[in-house]
């Protein structure tokens, strides 16, 4: 009787081994600090058995989760191959929490089962993208995992560092198609971003269907030699700038279509923040509404004439309140962003209604008209139950009204002295937070270049809080990043190679605690596995290049994450996958005919090779 009991003792414990997939208290915890991006708050062991990912079989879940679970079980479906359903009892567990805070989420994995809790609908949202993030990247495309996949056994407890995690992406100077905007709302959602700022009018186009004035889109949205809005070239246009087609447009977005981008990203945790950019900025909308001063006015920064809102002209105010009013209804966002930034005061002073105006309310200048139209703006705005958000301008010219947020670009330091204020901010410095910057010095990278390179390092350095007197940083509301898009064309190409890898950095930056995040470590869940997801979506990320420096009388190349390959010729010929493999320094004397390039993970080259700086000496 004994033997007996003690051989199926032994049977037992050979069958518990083998359910059981162990993993070391370490090894679990690396699992997920190795892949999950941004980095997250806590991660403990729970016991030493992985859960195998095919015995879910069904979700169970909070009915004001079902479309978080439908989310889930589209993805895990075609993963794991399993017909997954909303069931009771299954193997993951989605619910809400409400001792956990609006974002939070708790991802309890155990031999038996995966639980997420989350504070809302958006935090149980982000621990099904942490989940995600712990399978293999090809699941991000076509892959699937085989049936023995075993999730670390873990307690991730995450949340975020700030409220606001922007992206700004401007829509009049080139427009991003609707589909390319579900799938950047999509890639926003994979960070944990939490905002998408859609800048919907400038001077070189109107982008959204107003309904009591169909011309702002029909006549607005289109630019041509015959149009209206005439053909955008920016004066500076560098050769790798393609021109527009003639006419470009019409290209907007319809209230339904907003609608449904709008119900697209709640289901993500994301709000679409809407901007309606006045006084300046307003080309299009005066040359459709007439809403301009009289006058002929002076060029702006951006080198146009009577892009400003006519401050005198009582009707351009009413015009302002039917359009809000409908911007208001449209978007369920609390902000609504009013612009504000770089206008040519200038046009106000010669304009016979401003100088009325001015008289009669006694502004003294430009900026003070400025501040004059900011505040009934604003007051329009927090009318239908909204607040303003603006660029940093709108601190210029007197004070604002109470509750009015604005959005440092210029560089931190608007930022931080309206914070002292007691002034809530969104922190945008072009420096750090402008991905329409160049990434590299190099003449064919494209961008701008007046906030200086704003490259992954620079994003990744950046701490919103630098700075901000402790009593003063709640008043610091987040970070956002902004593309601006004159020079993004062809437009879905460019919107990824100028928003990624940088959103990836941005996103750490806005999510994780400055205690938990370290470059190198990012760059290497970049190298090793996040790369590789954007890939699997097609994403034209930038491939992060190779750097050098000279040591010793050689060349020393460092790579952005271990598993970069380089390649370079020494022979005046183009680098490809078939030159020489970069294992060690290169002697000096090869410096000025030397060609390199990086390697994704996958094995694409980037996009031109890079050369080292010349030796002026030898001339
Ligand atoms: C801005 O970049 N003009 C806000
Ligand atoms: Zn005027």
């Amino acid at each position: 009787m004994k033997l007996l009991s003690f051989i199926s003792a032994l049977i037992m414990q050979a069958v518990l081994n083998g359910c059981c997939i162990k993993f070391t208290s370490e090894d679990a915890k690396q699992f997920v600090n190795s892949r999950v991006l941004p980095k997250v708050k806590s991660v403990e062991t729970n016991g030493e058995c992985g859960f195998k990912l095919s015995k879910i079989k069904s979700v169970s879940c909070d009915s004001s989760l079902i479309a978080q679970a439908e989310i889930a079980i589209d993805k895990l479906s075609a993963i794991t191959g399993n017909d997954i359903e909303i069931a009771k009892n299954g193997k993951l567990e989605l619910s809400i929490n409400k001792q956990l805070a609006t974002e939070q989420y708790k991802l309890t994995i155990d031999n038996k089962k995966v639980n997420i809790q989350g504070g809302s609908p958006a935090g149980v949202f982000y621990g099904i993208q942490t989940l995600l993030q712990l399978l293999p990247t090809d699941v991000y495309g076509e892959g699937t995992v085989a049936s023995d996949y075993a999730l670390p056994p873990v307690i991730v407890d995450d949340s975020p560092r700030f409220d606001y995690r922007g992206m700004m992406i401007d829509v009049s100077r080139h427009f991003i198609q609707f589909d390319d905007l579900l799938q950047y709302v999509e890639l926003l959602g994979q960070h944990k971003v939490n905002t998408l700022h859609l800048h919907l009018c400038d001077d070189q186009g109107w982008r959204l269907e107003i309904k009591a004035y169909p011309e702002l889109t029909k006549i607005g949205s289109i630019r041509g030699t015959n149009e209206v809005i005439k053909p955008f070239r920016h004066s500076k246009a560098p050769e790798w700038q393609k021109h527009d087609p003639d006419p470009y447009g019409p290209f907007f977005y319809t209230q339904e279509q907003i609608k449904q981008l709008i119900k697209f990203a709640s289901v993500r945790g994301i709000t679409i923040v809407p901007e309606i950019d006045v006084p300046g900025h307003s080309l299009a909308i005066n040359r459709v509404l007439h809403t301009g001063c009289r006058v002929k006015g002076s060029k702006g920064v951006h080198g146009y004439r009577g892009n400003v809102l006519c401050a005198g002209n009582e009707e351009v105010f009413n015009i302002l309140e039917t359009i809000f009013a409908e911007v208001a209804a449209l978007f369920p966002s609390d902000y609504i962003h009013i612009g504000g930034d770089e206008v040519n005061h200038k046009q106000w002073l010669s304009c016979s209604e401003c100088k009325k105006l001015m008289k009669r309310e006694k502004l003294k200048g430009g900026h003070e008209i400025q501040n004059y139209v900011v505040k009934r703006v604003c007051e329009i705005v927090a009318k239908h139950g909204k607040r303003p958000v603006g660029w940093n301008e709108i601190l210029s010219g007197g004070k604002l009204p109470e509750g009015t947020t604005i959005m440092s670009w210029i560089g931190p330091k608007p930022g931080i002295e309206a914070a002292k204020k007691g002034i809530e901010v969104i922190m945008a410095p072009g420096q750090y937070c402008y991905f329409d910057m160049k990434e590299a010095r190099h003449h064919l990278e494209p961008g701008h270049w007046w906030a200086g390179i704003v490259n992954l390092e620079k994003v990744y350095s950046f701490d919103p809080l630098e700075s901000i007197p402790d009593e003063n940083k709640s008043f610091i509301k987040g970070i956002s990043g902004a593309l601006w898009t004159e020079y993004v064309t062809p437009e879905k190409e460019q919107l990824h190679y100028k928003s990624f890898p940088r959103l990836c950095a941005l996103a750490e930056v806005a999510w994780s605690q400055p205690e938990h995040r370290e470059y190198s470590d990012f760059m290497s869940r970049m190298g090793k596995y996040h790369l590789l997801r954007l890939e699997e979506q097609d994403v034209n990320y930038r491939i992060p290049r190779a750097t050098y420096k000279f040591e010793n009388d050689s060349i020393v190349f460092t790579k952005p994450y271990p598993e970069a390959k380089i390649y370079y010729s020494i022979d005046g010929s183009k680098p490809s996958k078939s030159s020489q493999l970069y294992e060690q320094p290169i002697p000096m004397k090869y410096r000025d005919d030397l060609k390199f390039i990086t390697l994704s993970p996958s094995g694409k080259a980037c996009k031109y090779e890079g050369v080292i700086k010349k030796d002026k000496k030898k001339k």
